[in-house]
């Protein structure tokens, strides 16, 4: 696992959007798998700004978010498909057929899991995968538990999380309690994933990301098992 510590929140962004810009260069159609939460709105702000210069295009970027709460309708604003397109894909050339979010409002759910899984499977597995995380060390939805899912699944969120994402909502009764989530071993067949970490709110999970040890009550150290992860952190959140 490789670190970088960046002065601070700005800079951080900057960096993880470089490493998503040199990707897109590289290849046109990068399948991008991409994470909501306010960590990667920075990023998302500079990518905009570079598509803005015409420094890079999203034309044939294909995009796979982490999760989705359940049940939610994609126009509630509080939905990950309202956040997405509000902070990156409405103020950037992609295609919106080529951005894939789990469906909240899914009849059958475990189905909607499966397919998406699938779904990643034959667009050639994401490129590079965009990570934040949860308090608690969860990424995407996965909690802390003694056993942990491989696939995309439907979750139940711990009230650590609940707390934590009511920020966002009118009041914490309105947070819904389940989410359609990828698995770690989803997550895992990413070729190179960055983790974006900013804050002294997130130093205990850094902390055990910086460890020896593999720790399901810590989901995020899962990511010691993939040989290209990059931690994007700042100052407040690096524990020194
Ligand atoms: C949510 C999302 C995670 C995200 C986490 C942290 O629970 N499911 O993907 O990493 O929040 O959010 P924030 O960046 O706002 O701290």
């Amino acid at each position: 696992m490789k670190f970088i510590v960046c002065d601070d929140y700005n800079e951080m962004s900057k960096e993880a959007a470089a490493i998503a810009a040199a990707q897109i260069k590289e290849k046109s159609n990068t399948v991008l798998g991409l994470a909501t939460g306010s960590t990667p709105v920075g990023m998302y702000k500079e990518l905009i700004e570079m598509n803005k210069k015409g420094e890079i295009s999203f034309k044939d970027v294909v995009t796979y978010n982490l999760d989705e709460y359940y049940p939610i309708s994609p126009e509630n604003n509080q939905s990950y498909r309202y956040f997405m397109n509000e902070n990156l894909f409405n103020h950037i050339d992609i295609d919106m057929d080529n951005t894939h979010v789990l469906n909240g409002l899914a009849d059958d759910p475990e189905k909607e899991c499966e397919s998406f899984d699938k779904a990643i499977e034959e667009a050639g597995f994401v490129d590079l995968q965009v990570l934040g995380i949860g308090r608690n060390g969860h990424i995407a939805f996965n909690e802390p538990d003694s056993i942990l899912y491989a696939g995309t699944h439907v979750t139940g969120l711990t009230q650590n999380t609940i707390e934590a994402n009511s920020r966002f909502f009118d009041s914490v009764d309105q947070v819904p309690t389940k989410a359609l989530t990828m698995g770690i071993g989803s997550i895992l067949k990413a070729e190179k994933i960055i983790i974006l970490i900013s804050g002294k709110d997130k130093k205990e999970a850094l902390k055990k990301l910086k460890g020896e040890f593999i720790d399901p009550q810590c989901p995020a150290t899962m990511l010691m098992a993939h040989r290209n992860v990059t931690v994007i952190c700042d100052k407040e959140a690096w524990n020194d």
